[in-house]
């Protein structure tokens, strides 16, 4: 059995907002095996990128309260100083993040960021740094990057900025890639040539990658298994064919009715789940999504589900009144 390259454990991350405190990670506990890809879905607001950032220790330095446990290869970033978690930054966990130009610097060379990190984090010399960056350029699938190096972001298109930062992410080879949504806005040949090359990274560089998003289409073939998030919690997960074929929780089926390319599959052709998100402000003790779900029992307005162990192995969901498990219907 290989190791856990992350363990996250009951993580919740609130905001002292002038509302109140705002839960926008609300108890999540999952973990990741080395060289394995997880997908973290969910709609806009559910607390994705938030995970994310506090998984990395990234947070705003005031105003905001983690509690619980984040431990990558055996370094617990909760409660960790800046220091501590800046030795662990770029080697053991990078982060891509959800705008690809607010991690680039307009004005800098492209060359000249990756060089950056190597020459700052693993004090290389400017040729090897040099070196080094090209080398990561062409890894990551831009064309003459000799040329490229001297480029500013500007210059290159949306594609090739996201292959940038990707390589920057690289840059000090991290066991963990997080990707929070890499290819939102991207179009979807270029989504899906960035995701392979993920793929491909992943497998060259034996690296985890955390793959967020909130189109259910881009980690269906990608995972191996999926978290999915409501209102800052887990409310469903498992290996990434029963998610798909075996949910039971009614917003997992709205995701996928929702996603331009699984719905497809369906007659459904919704661009968003009905009915508003959650005001995390002021939450009920019941369920999150019952004010939007079809099924919803007296219980669920009442009383919050836990989440439950579902037929097949690894697989939960957090529901009263689940939907009816397919298990029969496919295996025949
Ligand atoms: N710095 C912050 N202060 C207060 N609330 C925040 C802050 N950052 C995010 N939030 C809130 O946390 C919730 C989750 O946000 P986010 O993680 O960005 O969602 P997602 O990535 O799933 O779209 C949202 O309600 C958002 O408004
Ligand atoms: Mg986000």
């Amino acid at each position: 059995m290989s190791e856990k390259l992350l363990i996250v454990k009951d993580l919740s991350t609130t905001f002292a907002t002038a509302g109140g405190p705002l839960p926008a990670v609300d108890g999540v506990s999952f973990d990741l095996e080395q060289n394995e890809t997880l997908g973290i879905v969910g709609e806009s607001g559910s607390g994705k990128t938030v995970l994310s950032r506090t998984i990395m220790g990234l947070q705003p330095r005031t105003n905001v309260t983690v509690t619980g446990s984040a431990t990558i290869n055996g370094f617990e970033v909760v409660g960790a100083s800046e220091k501590a978690k800046r030795e662990i930054w770029g080697t053991e966990v990078a982060m891509v993040f959800q705008d690809p130009m607010t991690s680039l610097n307009p004005v800098m060379r492209i060359g000249k960021q990756i060089d950056e990190a190597l020459r700052v984090r693993l004090g290389m010399d400017r040729a090897a740094a040099k070196a080094r960056a090209i080398e990561l350029l062409e890894l990551v699938g831009i064309p003459s990057p000799v040329e490229r190096y001297n480029a500013f972001p500007g210059q290159l298109s949306g594609g090739m900025r996201q292959r940038v930062v990707i390589a920057t992410a690289l840059a000090c080879s991290p066991k963990l890639l997080m990707a929070d949504e890499p290819t939102t806005g991207l179009d979807v040949t270029i989504q899906a040539q960035i995701l392979n090359l993920l793929d491909e990274l992943k497998e060259r560089l034996k690296m985890s990658v955390i793959l967020v998003t909130h189109d259910l289409g881009v980690v269906a073939t990608r995972t191996s298994r999926i978290v999915v998030m409501y209102a800052g919690r887990i409310v469903e997960t498992g290996n990434t064919r029963d998610v798909f074929y075996h949910h039971r929780m009614p917003y997992t089926r709205a995701l996928l009715e929702s996603s331009p390319k699984v719905s497809n599959l369906s007659h459904t052709r919704l661009t968003t789940i009905p009915g508003r998100p959650p005001n995390l402000l002021n939450l009920s003790d019941g369920c999150s999504f019952a004010p939007r779900c079809s099924y919803a029992t007296d219980q669920c307005h009442l009383v919050r589900p836990p989440l439950q162990a579902a037929d097949e192995p690894g697989h939960a969901f957090a529901c009263w009144n689940p939907l009816p498990t397919t298990r029969g219907a496919s295996s025949s």
